[in-house]
């Protein structure tokens, strides 16, 4: 295993040697956000820049600089006594030693020791980025900037290539084009290295732990909001940075709701309860949706519906291999997830119909998975020339299928109404197939019934 330090600078090398010829990437860390007058929202630093770091201060900005921007400006700037770099850099904008804001706010790790614990080349203060814009810009023939990001830098950008376009008459040029750095980066993070792996495997086991713990406490009486306490509290003890994404615990018909994240109502014997939550670690997510009932038993519909999802996800869980193309998974789901419903009289007419014509949709709206990585909905291209992608060793996908029969639901049986269920797993794409990396939770219905009696 490499180094920390070596592993962000080879990952800083990697992207500098696919970057076009004598250009430049602008990659910043993202501001603190104020939540409600002087509190601000706990800072989490943007995906992009702590993958090519390791550093996570809010108010810095890495710099990449093909060597080709220096060749270039030692031609036009006759100055012999400046020493042009012959290698490609990594320059880091941070925010100054301050001990009054450090006794304040918390340590800084300052300009000076910034290089010697990042392996970058050099650090400025972040207070002198304008004025050192023309240093890393003059000559560059493109601008790689994250287009997610273009409204931060824009006017900023704006301004330096102005000032740069004033000299045109002593010979120096500008960028002329400005690219989306994500073409770049985003399809490098879409490919795991071991050491992701390596912290996507405890991101799962902590995730597991946390709905295992949710899981315990779980009985008819208690709130949601005690659910997700239980699931943070075990995230924290293991050393979880913090939440992926906001935790969704919703009971009975609140499962119909897919991003609901209220977890305020009580838990009533009878229904279901959706858990959707992952911790996040060293930067990596996991994302596991498990669905349980509340008293420990499934009801015959309950049971009924959450089979036919099992069978779903099964079904696309094995479409995650090598060279398949990214969206049979979905197909695969589909088509499961009908036949059930078809054979249950939730859907009527021709099963060949209902499958082509997409008629699960009403009861499944959402996708079968996403890539999964530093973000929940992780970055990278589903498709490539308007094909679906193929899926390569590397990859991290999650496989959630879901039913959501919604409380009147027209034309359904009531008995059906108001259930719930989703079950996502994060799936890593290897050699020869695949591997789940969330094992460990009770998932069919014998095994969850027989958890819960054995563990209340
Ligand atoms: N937890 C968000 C998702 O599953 O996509
Ligand atoms: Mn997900
Ligand atoms: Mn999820």
């Amino acid at each position: 295993m490499i180094s920390t330090q070596n592993l962000f600078a080879q990952r800083r090398n990697d992207l500098l040697s696919k970057m076009p010829e004598a250009s430049v990437a602008l990659i910043a860390s993202g501001d603190e956000t104020i939540r409600n007058r002087d509190v601000e929202f706990p800072f989490r630093a943007e995906s992009d820049f702590w993958y090519l770091t390791g550093f996570t201060e809010p108010d810095s900005v890495l710099v990449l600089i093909r060597s080709e921007v220096f060749q270039r400006q030692a031609q036009v700037l006759d100055n012999e006594d400046h020493v042009y770099p012959s290698d490609h850099q990594a320059w880091l904008f941070v925010r100054p030693k301050d001990p009054e804001q450090e006794t304040w706010q918390g340590r800084r790790l300052g300009v000076d020791d910034a290089p010697g614990v990042l392996g970058i080349d050099q650090a400025w203060s972040i207070e002198e980025l304008d004025e050192r814009a023309p240093e890393f810009l003059m000559q560059a023939e493109q601008l790689l900037v994250s287009f997610g990001q273009l409204e931060v830098w824009s006017l900023r950008i704006a301004d330096w290539l102005a000032g740069l376009k004033s000299q045109v008459r002593k010979g120096i040029e500008a960028p002329s084009q400005l690219l989306d750095l994500d073409r770049w980066l985003h399809e490098q993070r879409l490919i795991k290295t071991r050491d992701e792996i390596d912290w996507m495997r405890e991101a799962a086991k902590i995730s597991v732990a946390g709905h295992l713990a949710a899981m315990r406490v779980c009985k008819p009486g208690a709130y949601e909001y005690q659910l997700q306490a239980e699931l943070e509290y075990r995230f924290k003890q293991l050393g979880a940075d913090r939440v992926a994404f906001n935790s969704i615990v919703a009971s009975g018909e609140n499962a119909c709701i897919l991003h609901y994240t209220e977890n305020k109502a009580i838990l009533k014997s009878g229904d279901l309860v959706l858990i959707d939550a992952g911790a996040e670690w060293r930067g990596y997510a996991g994302d596991i949706s498990h669905t349980f009932p509340v008293n420990g038993r499934f009801s015959r519909e309950q049971k009924q519906l959450y089979e036919c999802v099992l069978r779903a996800q099964r079904a696309a869980i094995e479409q995650v291999k090598p060279g398949q193309a990214y969206d049979q998974m979905h197909q695969a789901s589909i088509k499961c997830l009908t036949e059930g419903l078809f054979n249950l009289n939730l859907l009527q007419g021709s099963l060949e119909d209902l499958i082509k014509q997409q008629a699960i949709k009403r009861f499944f709206m959402h996708g079968t998975g996403h890539w999964l990585g530093m973000d929940v909905h992780d970055v990278g291209r589903y498709k490539l020339d308007g094909q679906w992608r193929h899926f390569k060793p590397g990859m991290v996908v999650t496989v959630e299928p879901g039913l959501y029969i919604a409380p009147q639901s027209e034309g359904v049986d009531q008995k059906w109404w108001g259930i719930g269920i989703r079950i996502e797993d994060d799936v890593l794409v290897t050699e020869t197939g695949n591997e789940v990396l969330t094992l460990g939770l009770p998932r069919s219905v014998e095994e969850i019934e027989l958890w819960m009696q054995n563990n209340q």
